[in-house]
């Protein structure tokens, strides 16, 4: 998730015309910072060159810099926040990154999957790379096929001809933005699998990863396609895909307010992140795994021959963090036979734990700042133990800290409550077990890659819950006076319905509690009463092992006492319909996935219980994005 601009204007003094690129990329990236802000950079067409700037940190670091160090004026640019994923959030890695002797610049958003043998090959050519970006990969590629296969020859489709053949080498997911000084009034994009867009202006036009990018400057925007490349100059927009053929952009009218563009056109980042969940479940995925379904966790960097000999995975958490734990601690003792233990970080060490070098502590962690976490990480590592981060935010201090990280690219989470963090938590998680089992030896090869399979899924049917969102949304505003809601879960729903408590105590601020199906009988049922809401996550019917029959009996005895019982379930599965007053089906899905899909119709409730009631759900009482005090 980056945000990213693209202008070219001209003044021949016609209205609107004319603006300085500067002005209207530095707004765009104003408005576009919330998907990134690592590191932020803009590059401009002058006097037949190309001047850029780019500053690690927030835009306000950039804007600074280019007061001590102006750009000349010009009427083509591009810019970019960073949302880091191929290296640290520093000044080299920052975009826009240059080739073709500066004559060329690129911002990109997205993981260019083949980045490394790209990378490789220029070498091989003399490219001395700067960064540790795929980024920098991917604009010495363009730079090298514009100069030396096409001879820097503008008349032969110059720079829009050498996306095309750059594009027909890279894979994985991307939105590229270049310009060069050859042709000083036009911009170059392409697009796989990430966001872009195109406005459309009077004598100008823009680019942007959404529409708040240049929504100042105009309503009428283009919808692109996958796979196309766009070129813009002032007066027109050519849109063809990879191989030069013409293709065709959707036109639509924007009605957003700018500040709602911030969020996507929905009413909360709340809203936006809930939405933005297939995507990064997806964006987390990408990359990790070859096609033979051998995972390819390169940014782990733990020896292996270590992780061989690991004998007990603790995993440290607190909060949404710390259930997203607690799910994956299923799978990873299913698929890996490890001891595998969850622990509340602020708990964990003052306990006096036993750790050792053979013990791997997994931290989780959406910030990389949680100072519970923090602490306890450094306690385990001077236990001896190997530290790796499941870390949300590039180059923070939980995975400086660690001994490796695996990042979720989930994109940045700006509501306090989190809710694609801990989707793409898990998904990372999986992906961490299923390492482990294949260095280990615990699972073939072929059940690794059904499983990823079966993961790749995940994205779809997390949309096709949110695309039949209307009634969970209609029920928790019907619910808007509830004093108490409970949620039962089993097994991997168990953790389910702990968050689904708390996204609900966060949100609405009313008591919610989760409890282990199995555990009503011992006590917590004396609690239900006529008309106590009570959720209950129940498993999959199939399979022998399932534990179906079991949760609908626990339903039974809620029922049996007065509970409103509503029911997430899964498709087909008629059964409980009997004892249920609202039942919500979720797509089929293997039981050690099911959470990533559970758990939408919880978030739903707790946010449409929460505006019912009038609440800032993006910013909810006594609450911080990033508890940095123990
Ligand atoms: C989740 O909705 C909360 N905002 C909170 O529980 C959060 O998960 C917890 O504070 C951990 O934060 P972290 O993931 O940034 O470490």
């Amino acid at each position: 998730m980056c945000g990213i601009v693209g202008y070219v204007g001209h003044s021949d003094g016609r209205v609107n015309a004319g603006h300085n690129a500067l002005g209207v990329v530095l707004e765009g990236l104003r408005r576009l910072e919330y998907r990134g802000y690592d590191s932020a950079g803009i590059a401009v067409v002058a006097d037949g060159t190309i001047s850029s700037r780019k500053k690690s940190g927030k835009l306000s670091n950039l804007i600074a810099e280019l007061e001590a160090s102006p750009l000349p004026e010009s009427l083509t640019g591009i810019g970019h926040t960073r949302w880091a994923t191929h290296g640290g959030p520093t000044d080299q890695n920052a975009h826009p990154h240059l080739s073709d002797e500066g004559k060329l610049a690129l911002i990109h958003n997205g993981i260019i999957e083949n980045f490394a043998e790209l990378k490789l090959e220029l070498v091989r050519k003399g490219v001395v790379f700067q960064s540790e970006t795929d980024t920098e990969v991917a604009a010495a590629l363009l730079g090298d096929i514009y100069r030396n296969q096409m001879g820097g020859d503008a008349a032969k489709g110059g720079l829009t001809r050498a996306m095309e053949l750059a594009c027909q080498r890279l894979e994985g997911a991307f939105t590229l933005l270049a310009i060069h000084a050859d042709q000083p009034d036009v911009v170059v994009a392409a697009r796989r699998n990430s966001p872009l867009v195109v406005g459309l202006g009077e004598g100008e036009n823009f680019l942007g990863s959404d529409v708040s990018g240049f929504i100042d400057y105009t309503r009428r925007a283009v919808e692109l396609g996958q796979d196309q490349i766009v070129t813009i100059t002032a007066d027109a927009v050519e849109i063809t895909d990879f191989y030069g053929a013409p293709a065709e952009g959707k036109e639509y009218h924007v009605n957003w307010d700018p500040a709602s563009a911030e969020k996507g056109g929905f009413p909360s980042f709340m809203e936006k992140e809930i939405h933005d969940q297939p995507d990064a479940v997806l964006q987390t995925l990408l990359g990790r795994s070859d096609i033979h379904g051998n995972l390819t966790l390169d940014e782990l960097r733990v020896d292996p021959e270590l992780l061989k000999s690991v004998d007990k995975i603790i995993v440290l958490a607190c909060g949404t963090s710390a259930y997203a734990g607690q799910v994956a601690k299923y799978a990873i003792e299913h698929w890996c036979r490890i001891p595998t233990e969850v622990e509340l970080s602020h708990e964990f060490r003052y306990r006096d734990p036993i750790v050792d070098e053979n013990t791997l502590i997994v931290s989780i962690s959406q910030s990389g700042e949680t100072m519970d976490t923090l602490m306890a990480v450094r306690y385990a590592k001077e236990q001896g133990a190997k530290t790796v981060s499941i870390c949300n935010t590039n180059g923070s201090t939980i995975p400086r800290e660690s001994d490796a990280v695996l990042y979720t690219h989930a994109g940045p989470e700006i509501a306090v409550a989190s809710t694609k963090a801990f989707l793409a938590q898990i998904t990372a998680a999986y992906l961490l077990g299923l390492y482990l089992a294949q260095l280990r030896g615990n699972k073939f090869q072929g059940e690794i890659k059904d499983i990823l399979a079966d993961l790749g899924k995940i994205p779809a049917k997390v949309q096709h819950i949110l695309d039949n969102e209307d009634q969970i949304k209609e029920l928790g505003r019907s619910m808007a006076d509830a004093k108490s809601v409970l949620f039962l879960g089993r097994h991997v729903g168990f953790p389910v319905a702990m968050e689904g408590a708390l996204k609900l105590k966060e949100l609405a601020y009313i008591h919610a509690e989760g409890f282990a199906a199995g555990e009503l009988k011992h006590g917590p049922i004396a609690l239900i009463e006529e008309g106590q809401p009570v959720f209950v996550v129940v498993p999959s019917p199939r399979g022998r092992n399932s534990l179906h029959a079991k949760v609908v009996s626990n339903i039974q005895e809620v029922r049996a006492r007065g509970a409103r019982t509503i029911v997430i379930a899964e498709e087909g599965d008629e059964a409980v319909k009997a004892y249920a007053e609202h039942v919500f089906y979720i797509p089929e899905t293997p039981t050690l996935l099911a959470p990533l899909l559970t758990t939408v119709p919880l978030q739903i409730f707790a946010l449409a219980l929460a505006s019912a009631k009038g609440y800032d759900v993006d910013q909810p009482r006594n609450l911080a994005k990033s508890v940095t005090v123990e």
